[in-house]
């Protein structure tokens, strides 16, 4: 027998503003037919004033528990990726926990931008495998909406506010393929490219939260080769190809990355969970968020197997293979 990690229940949570490709255009000089045509995305939601990241996180969280039919007190681990925590510090994991009721077992933040939940989920995984902990809430949450320069019109008309929770259970499998649950994550980074994507500013360099800043073609020049990589990691670790994989369930950061990834990989385009049109990039909650979708509208059904992969800031990047 091994341990698995078994998905139990998924959930999301949305901001109720939505904001149009139009309405940007009133803002910054672009169009609808620009960023439609450069990267898929359609809108994007936007978090009201008030609103932080762990309550977007505490709404997807309690949704996930719903979905699984468990009340919170069974979590004994929180992991929450999130680039825009609530403050600099105690973690947004622990108003997470504090929110759901829990005061047991352990939460943290994990920063590993847009590839964010592919680390949690991987670090939960292991502590799930080890017998440390049974129930773990892995969550991506993000409200990008406070770090953008809305002036800079390359920059802000891609990302966006949510966020999506899972729970993991630790139970015995038989130790096959067959397996429900967590089959195989990957986890890489490369420090070398932090001008490319990062913010500028931070509590220990300039006492300031700062503003996202990107060189979005050499971002995306990176991303496919990356992808793609560590995809044949998983495919390499667990001897499945991209014929056995139900469901592709990428980060969505751009429609046009994601479609390059996927046929470089020969993954047919409708295994492909796409939500980057209405929701834009969402970082460390847009894998959950497309989860959630996809579950909630019939396409992920229990068995199925599902390609996760991100890529972000750092440069991190990252894959993981699970059995719904
Ligand atoms: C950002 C991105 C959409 C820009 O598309 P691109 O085809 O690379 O465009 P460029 O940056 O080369 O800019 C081309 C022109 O469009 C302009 N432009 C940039 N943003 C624009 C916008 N929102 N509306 C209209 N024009 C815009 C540029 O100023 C440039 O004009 P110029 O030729 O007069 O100088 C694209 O590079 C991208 O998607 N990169 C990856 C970003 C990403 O996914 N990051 C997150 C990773 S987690």
């Amino acid at each position: 027998m091994t341990v698995r990690s078994v998905v139990l229940g998924c959930g999301s949570y949305l901001p109720r503003q939505i904001l149009t490709n139009a309405e940007l255009a009133t803002r910054v000089d672009t169009s609808d037919e620009w960023i439609v045509q450069r990267t898929g995305i359609r809108q994007r939601h936007i978090a009201a004033e008030g609103e932080f990241t762990s309550h977007l996180a505490i709404n997807a969280a309690r949704a996930a528990l719903a979905d699984a039919g468990l009340d919170a007190q069974a979590i004994d681990l929180i992991v929450l990726a999130t680039s825009t925590p609530d403050n600099t510090f105690p973690a947004t994991a622990v108003a997470v926990q504090h929110g759901l009721g829990i005061n047991h077992g352990a939460a943290f933040d994990l920063q590993a931008v847009c590839s964010g939940f592919v680390f949690a989920l991987a670090t939960a995984d292991n502590f799930l495998r080890t017998g440390a902990y049974k129930r773990a809430l892995v969550i991506g949450a993000e409200t990008f909406s406070r770090i953008l320069d809305w002036n800079d019109r390359g920059t802000c008309v891609l990302f966006g506010d949510g966020a999506g929770a899972v729970v993991l259970e630790a139970q015995d499998q038989p130790g096959k393929s067959g397996d429900r649950g967590v089959l195989t994550t990957h986890l890489r980074s490369d420090g070398r490219h932090k001008s490319k994507l990062y913010v500028d500013g931070g509590p220990s360099s300039t006492q300031t939260v700062g503003h996202l800043r990107m060189e979005g073609r050499e971002v995306f020049k990176h991303a496919v080769g990356m992808i793609t990589d560590v995809i044949v990691d998983a495919f390499n670790a667990t001897g499945l190809s991209a014929e056995d994989i139900n469901w592709f369930v990428p980060h969505q950061a751009n429609k046009r990355i994601i479609d390059a990834s996927a046929h470089k990989l020969h993954i047919a385009p409708q295994k492909v969970v796409l939500t980057v049109d209405r929701h834009g990039n969402t970082s460390a909650a847009s894998i959950p968020l497309a989860l959630s979708v996809a579950v909630r509208d019939g396409r992920i059904k229990r068995g199925d197997l599902v390609l996760l992969e991100a890529m972000g800031g750092g440069f991190t990047w990252g894959s993981a293979v699970l059995r719904w």
